[in-house]
């Protein structure tokens, strides 16, 4: 015999949904994402925009304070190279996250829930496919726990020594 139970609580929880924290720039990607949404293209609600003025302004930290406050995965995005309004701000930007990367794996955040994307003022759709192949991920992935995975990067760093 099966026992079963049943809480109150259980059913009025409603399900877990990603929580993706989006570092955009203001002169693309921002205007991109704009785009999907006056174009009414179909995409996830699960990123929380925060605009910042170029990619290079992003600070590594940003993407860290992310995930330490709740953030599933952090999505940056900038122009294309080249395109930069400021000159050479996402070559700085790329540069500088090619190496948080290998960082953000060493601090046990696995590369997945980090991304990396170039979308212009005009890339709506693109912006949008973004968005949801992201969501669908991160959906995969499960809900990042920040001090289990900081936990597990230390037990493994003093295990490695
Ligand atoms: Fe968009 Fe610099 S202005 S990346």
């Amino acid at each position: 015999m099966t026992k079963t139970t049943t809480s109150a609580t259980q059913t009025a929880t409603t399900p877990w949904e990603p929580k993706i924290v989006g570092i955009l720039c203001y002169w693309c990607t921002y205007a991109g994402a704009d785009l999907a949404g006056s174009s009414r293209l179909k995409q996830a609600p699960n990123v929380r925009v925060v605009r910042v003025p170029c990619s290079g302004r992003i600070d590594p930290l940003f993407v860290l304070r992310a995930f330490a406050r709740g953030a599933d995965a952090v999505l940056v995005s900038g122009c294309h190279p080249g395109d930069c309004h400021y000159s050479k701000g996402n070559y700085y930007c790329r540069r500088r996250l090619s190496v948080f990367k290998r960082l953000l794996e060493f601090i046990g955040i696995p590369k997945e829930r980090f991304r990396v994307h170039w979308i212009s003022a005009a890339e709506g759709q693109q912006f949008a496919q973004v968005v949801n192949t992201m969501t669908e991920e991160v959906r995969r992935l499960g809900p990042f726990r920040w001090q289990e995975a900081a936990g597990a990067a230390a037990q493994q760093g003093i295990a490695g020594r």
